[in-house]
């Protein structure tokens, strides 16, 4: 059921210098930062070859991750999101084998503008899992 992986968010305390470390020690192409208003969050993206990691920073006193940045002062792994291509099929299926689908089991339109839903950690061995429709 679940294609590619989508991305790979990371929480991280400064979006500055997390942005240096990603371009400038590995190399990679990284973006400027990108407010995102309604997901109360400013991300830059980092393009890797398969897939891409997003650097995600609170915006905002409502944030959903300040509270994870508060637990995790240095930042941490806070996401993956795993892209599959009929985001409905997915939630009937995975309510059906007893896993907590996040949001009343009903599907948001996410980061990139595409369907998305967000499973609880406790069902994805201890991580929180975004699935995209691609
Ligand atoms: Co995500």
């Amino acid at each position: 059921m679940i294609g590619n992986l989508n991305h790979v968010a990371i929480v991280v305390p400064d979006l500055d210098s997390a942005s240096r470390l990603y371009r400038e020690v590995f190399g990679a192409d990284v973006s400027t930062p990108v407010d995102l208003v309604e997901h109360g969050v400013t991300t830059v993206f980092v393009e890797l070859p398969n897939t891409r990691i997003e650097l995600l920073h609170p915006l905002g006193e409502n944030s959903p991750i300040r509270r994870f940045l508060e637990n995790n002062p240095d930042g941490g792994m806070h996401h993956v999101c795993y892209e599959v291509t009929d985001i409905e099929a997915a939630i009937e299926r995975l309510s059906e084998q007893g896993l907590r689908v996040l949001g009343g089991g009903t599907s948001s339109i996410g980061a990139h503008g595409k369907p998305v839903v967000f499973l609880h950690p406790k069902d994805g061995i201890g991580t929180l899992i975004e699935l995209e429709q691609a």
